[in-house]
């Protein structure tokens, strides 16, 4: 579909802009536009699986996962599909021009950058790394990882580690525009949910978040999980979904993505608990339920990027490096090429105002 094509390409290099533009200096007027701009934002508890689930949706082995707080810098991630004949690569904002086509390398990329802030120390660090996946296998999507939330400090953390996280993680949730998956695991109590807690609070009516159990596998025997995934724990718009990732053993023993997915709808194919469920359970039927959400308010998206980018542009009297201007002013160029051409399409008089459906098409 040419319009969402169009659509996300714009929403991504609003995205790009945006990163730029803080790297010069981190302009305090700048969240304003990041807020307009939609996403989905993985969150939980540490050690939850949220890393893991976003490696399944994006079907490639490419984040630090593992018992403990791994990832420590929210990672910007965008997925965008690629025709069916190209090799699949990854690119880093901050390394422009290097294509990497291991995974492997961009996992390792991904830790040295991490490190690069926060030293080896158990920190962690607001300042996000973007990065970029074209494949043929994902949908074109934006996605955040962010770290774990907690309730104690580990050792060599700072006393107020727990807050900051908190304060970031809600930094990212609390805007409008943004996709919740709220990670939690199938053998801990939801009531505990860190994720649940959080999104009681920002989205109250469940209408922008996505439940996501985890460690299913991972339950005590002859307990199940049905009352969580069938929505009578806690009810949200969207159907909960259960995944089974793969666990530490598996990683140590190198288990790769295509073994773990094929394992994953066996559990849920041969499991006398949720056979039931099993075309609505699992990794792939995730990605495709985010793929076909609804991001609200997209028409007023696009005319107050279009504001908020020109007074940017206005304000950047101090030196900004040439190709970033230009950069800027292409963008905003597609800003009003996109506006005039479907205005009328996306303010075209939908009962119930300013949504639109299946943004994602794919
Ligand atoms: P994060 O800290 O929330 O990002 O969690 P990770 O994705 O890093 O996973 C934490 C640990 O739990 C890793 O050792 C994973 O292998 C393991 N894990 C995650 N999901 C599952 C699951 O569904 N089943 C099992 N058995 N282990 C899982
Ligand atoms: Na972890
Ligand atoms: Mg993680």
């Amino acid at each position: 579909m040419a319009m969402m094509d169009g659509l996300i390409c714009l929403v991504n290099a609003l995205q790009r802009a945006c990163t730029k533009l803080g790297d010069f200096g981190g302009d305090a007027s700048l969240p304003t536009l990041w807020d307009s701009l939609p996403s989905v934002v993985v969150v939980g508890g540490q050690s939850s699986g949220k890393s893991s689930v976003l490696e399944s949706i994006v079907g490639r082995d490419f984040l630090p996962r593992g018992s403990g707080i791994v990832t420590r810098r929210p990672l910007v991630l965008q997925l965008q599909k690629i025709e069916q004949d190209e090799q699949d690569y990854a690119e880093f904002l901050h390394l422009p021009k290097k294509r990497f086509t291991d995974f492997s390398l961009v996992r390792r990329e991904i830790q040295e950058e991490t490190d690069k802030l926060t030293g080896k120390l158990k920190q962690i660090s607001t300042v996000p790394i973007q990065l970029r996946i074209y494949s043929q296998n994902v949908v074109n999507l934006t996605m955040i990882d962010l770290p774990g939330l907690t309730k104690v400090a580990v050792e060599g953390q700072p006393e107020n580690v727990v807050q900051d996280i908190e304060s970031m993680v809600r930094s990212y949730v609390q805007k409008p525009n943004c996709m919740i998956l709220a990670v939690t695991p199938a053998n801990q109590d939801i009531a505990t949910s860190d994720a649940i807690k959080l999104v009681r609070e920002v989205d109250p009516a469940g209408e922008r978040t996505f439940g996501v159990l985890t460690k299913l596998d991972l339950m005590d025997r002859g307990t199940n999980a049905l009352e969580v995934l069938e929505g009578r724990s806690y009810w949200l718009q969207n159907p909960w979904v259960g995944v089974v990732n793969r666990s530490q053993a598996d990683t140590n023993k190198n288990v790769d993505m295509i073994a773990a997915r094929r394992r994953e709808h066996e559990f849920f194919a041969t499991s006398a608990d949720y056979a039931h469920l099993a075309s609505k359970m699992g990794s792939e039927y995730l990605a495709k339920l985010l793929s076909s959400a609804r991001i609200p308010s997209i028409a007023s998206l696009i005319n107050r990027s279009i504001d908020e980018l020109e007074s940017e542009l206005d304000h950047l009297g101090r030196p900004v490096a040439v190709d970033a201007r230009a950069q800027l002013y292409s963008i905003l160029e597609l800003c009003r090429e996109f506006d005039r051409t479907f205005k009328d399409h996306l303010d075209g008089g939908r009962p119930g105002g300013d949504h639109i459906y299946g943004v994602f098409d794919y």
